[in-house]
């Protein structure tokens, strides 16, 4: 059998709608394609939620800067619907870009503040890019539902601030980061990784470990970030852009632990993958 596949938001629409009409929730989950094990989470995590889960492929050029990985990102769309179907999948959606941004195509959601922090700050149009296509993408199909996995944490809260502040009438879900045996976030840019590479970044993972339980020791955030960028850089990676801790809800920061849930996020390059992960405390 194969995935039924929309390519328009009118036969989205009349889909979403033929479900509606037999009183059946609807999840959304928004992708880039290349789909790995941490995607399809979030599908199996939507039938938790709803009865009928789409997922969306749309390598949405917006979000991507100048000299950044558009081009050679992967695009497999019929492998991606291979696996959508081994999880159940409902539908896939999987727009063009001229159905998406048509000619003329001239508004943008920026989440002012947010969007210019953290991974902001060396990708500063890479969320105005993400809430735009996102609020497109929810008012499309106008799911129940969307799931995001908090493996782009920045990302999640992002869309948590569009959706309530233009009062988008769908529920969000975060879901946890699905990770390699040696800790490493599945992530479809890990391909980018050359062997050696792939055996140095599970570093990323655990030095993000080791920063939560000192800075809940008492230990001030900018010592132990700095330790942890030490040790990214001694442990090969190239450049690291941040290692920060934040208030795990307003992803502001937090020089010492006041008790309240804190994110320690990290972003650092190797080889030509640019690498992000993030961990919540306490545990
Ligand atoms: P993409 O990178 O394809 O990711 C799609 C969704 O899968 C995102 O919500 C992302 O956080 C989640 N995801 C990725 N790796 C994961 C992992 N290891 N465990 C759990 N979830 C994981 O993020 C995007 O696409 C785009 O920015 C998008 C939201 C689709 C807008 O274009």
């Amino acid at each position: 059998m194969t995935l039924s596949t929309f390519r328009t938001v009118k036969d989205l629409r009349a889909q979403v709608a033929a479900w509606r009409g037999q009183g059946l929730r609807v999840a959304l989950v928004p992708t880039m394609g290349a789909l790995h094990a941490g995607h399809l989470s979030l599908v199996q995590q939507g039938f938790t939620r709803a009865d009928r889960v789409i997922a969306s492929i749309f390598v949405n050029p917006t979000q991507f800067g100048p000299g950044e990985d558009f081009d050679k990102y992967p695009r497999q769309e019929q492998a991606d619907a291979d696996l959508l179907r081994s999880v159940g999948c409902s539908a896939l959606y999987a727009p063009t870009a001229a159905e998406m941004y048509a000619p003329g195509f001239c508004t943008t959601v920026t989440v002012a503040g947010l969007s210019e922090d953290l991974c902001g700050i060396t990708r500063p149009t890479h969320f105005a890019g993400v809430a735009t296509v996102v609020t497109k993408l929810l008012l499309q199909a106008l799911p129940d539902v969307a799931l995001f996995g908090e493996k782009d944490f920045q990302q999640l809260t992002v869309i948590r601030r569009t959706v309530r502040d233009l009062d988008i009438p769908v529920e969000i879900a975060g879901v946890p980061t699905l990770r390699e045996a040696d800790g490493l976030a599945m992530s479809s840019r890990n391909r980018y990784l050359g062997p050696d590479e792939r055996r140095i970044a599970p570093l990323l993972y655990r030095v993000l470990s080791d920063v939560g339980p000192g800075f809940l020791a008492g230990q001030m955030a900018g010592d132990l970030c700095a330790q942890a960028e030490k040790r990214l850089l001694d442990g090969g990676f190239a450049s690291v852009d941040y290692v920060s801790v934040r208030d795990a809800e307003t992803l502001e920061t937090v020089p010492k632990w006041e008790g309240r849930p804190i994110r320690v996020l990290g972003a650092a390059k190797l080889g030509a993958a640019r690498l992000i992960d993030n961990l919540g405390f306490p545990v």
